[in-house]
């Protein structure tokens, strides 16, 4: 290798390229332009909150900033996906150290970080769930579970739940339960929907608890009529999250899955939105349920905000995948590193016990404020993980979709994001950061409480 004159030694050819500074930061385009050019070059799914869609330009804890700088309290955090708050320093400074140390190897190597995620995930997740398969997104997660699933049973016959949803790809399309979200009528054969445990808006006019929890019962009349009598698996959400936070009561999960496994069928539990602490007390939402799954299913709020995908299984389940597979990217060291970081956090600041404190903190404004407002149906879901369903009016329940759409306006101007839900827009969705303070929830409360008086204007 040269020398330069200065002593130092000439770089390799492939680092030549490489800039001595620090690249100059992008010069930033205003609201205006940025929504121009959305609607200009971006497909017009690629669907925005807002009348007027928000620029972010960047996030700091509880707070993003938008391109006008406008600062938000943000109580949805990029779909419940931004767990520990924006910009998290431990988990900004582990994913630049794992940037500058390896990138990417994809799964054809072993890599430390992988293993180590693997191993924390065998010992966080209940049951005898061990073995994981990481790719990219929650869709995939799904994908691997229900393929795992239909390997394991030799089955094929897969229960979904009405109002679930499982992503974007076509298996997610065919089991999720939303017309809305279907571009496309189902393409895969051998999915069939139960009703929905949605006590709100019962499908069988009943009441908890009287009802006896007849919608897990009725997963035997499913099983009867819609399928050949041996399905493979039931796969559901331990809290409906699109759905608009349908929260199943208590003996829901026990009842359903001992029916499923009666019938030979094993339990898939997607856990991509109530995943790590959210809901309170545990780590993971069927845990309040007592049911220990077969299979599970996680993403979003793993990696802070880094893509990632989860499938764990237990050992028998995860050894019937023995064919070839890869994920280039599913199982990278950024965002297995990114999840090590999250975890870590996680566990020092006890995640579970804060969401558990602060959600009922936040349940209980969240019940004040209906007391006050006829607009709010009904208030559900547990830890941070909670929604208002708006309605016309309480006894017909008529959904209140473009009142929801006002409130989120209001809230907007008044400088608080939360996210919207329900088969037809009108739950309200709150889910902040679960490093959020007593203070900001309180905040956020008194914003609340202004934008409900204003949408029912
Ligand atoms: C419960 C559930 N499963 C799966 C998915 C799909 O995840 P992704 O958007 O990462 O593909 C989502 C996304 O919202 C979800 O809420």
């Amino acid at each position: 290798m040269e020398r330069d004159h200065d002593g130092t030694q000439d770089p390799t050819p492939s680092q030549k390229h490489q800039p001595k500074r620090r690249l100059p930061v992008l010069t930033y385009l205003d609201s205006a332009t940025v929504r121009h050019k959305h609607a200009e070059f971006l497909m017009p799914c690629t669907i925005n909150y807002y009348a007027e869609p928000l620029v972010l330009r960047r996030g700091d804890g509880m707070y993003v900033e938008d391109a006008d700088g406008k600062r938000y309290l943000d109580f949805f955090g990029g779909i419940l996906t931004i767990s520990l708050g924006h910009c998290h320093p431990e988990v900004v400074e582990a994913v630049s150290e794992q940037l500058r140390t390896l990138g990417h190897t994809s799964t054809l190597y072993p890599n430390e970080w992988i293993v180590r995620l693997a191993e924390e995930l065998a010992a966080l997740t209940p049951g005898r769930l061990q073995k994981s398969f990481f790719t990219s997104s929650g869709t995939e997660a799904d994908e691997v579970a229900v393929m795992l699933a239909r390997l394991y049973t030799g089955r094929q016959e897969i229960i979904a739940l009405r109002y679930s949803y499982s992503g974007r790809g076509m298996y997610a399309i065919s089991a999720m339960g939303h017309a809305p979200w279907r571009p496309i009528p189902p393409v895969m054969p051998g999915i069939t929907h139960a009703p929905a445990p949605y006590c709100y808006r019962c499908p069988f006019g009943l009441r908890y608890p009287d009802c006896g929890v007849r919608c897990a019962d009725d997963l035997e009349e499913v099983i009867a009529t819609t399928t050949t009598g041996k399905p493979a698996a039931f796969i559901a959400e331990p809290i409906l999250g699109v759905g608009g936070f349908i929260t199943p009561p208590r003996e829901y999960f026990q009842k359903a899955v001992a029916i499923v496994r009666r019938h030979g069928g094993i339990f898939i539990c997607d856990e991509v939105q109530t995943g790590w602490g959210r809901t309170g007390t545990h780590w993971c939402g069927i845990e309040h349920y007592g049911v220990e799954p077969e299979i599970m299913t996680f993403a979003k709020g793993a990696a802070s905000g880094l893509p990632i995908g989860i499938t764990i299984a237990t050992p028998e389940v995860a050894d019937t995948f023995r064919g070839l597979t890869l994920s280039t990217f599913g199982g990278n060291p950024v965002s297995m590193t990114a999840a090590l970081a999250t975890l870590h956090v996680m566990r020092r600041e006890d995640i579970p016990g804060r969401a558990a404190r602060l959600g009922q903190r936040l349940r209980h404004g969240l019940e004040e404020l209906m007391e006050k407002h006829p607009l709010i149906g009904e208030v559900r879901g547990l830890g941070l993980m909670q929604a208002l369903e708006l309605v016309e009016d309480r006894n017909s329940k008529v959904p209140a979709t473009r009142r929801t759409g006002a409130l989120m306006e209001a809230a907007r101007r008044r400088g608080l994001l939360i996210g919207r839900g329900g088969l037809h827009g009108n739950v309200v969705r709150i889910a902040p950061p679960m490093l959020v303070s007593a203070d900001e929830i309180e905040q956020a409360l008194v914003i609340l409480d202004e934008s409900l008086q204003e949408a029912a204007a």
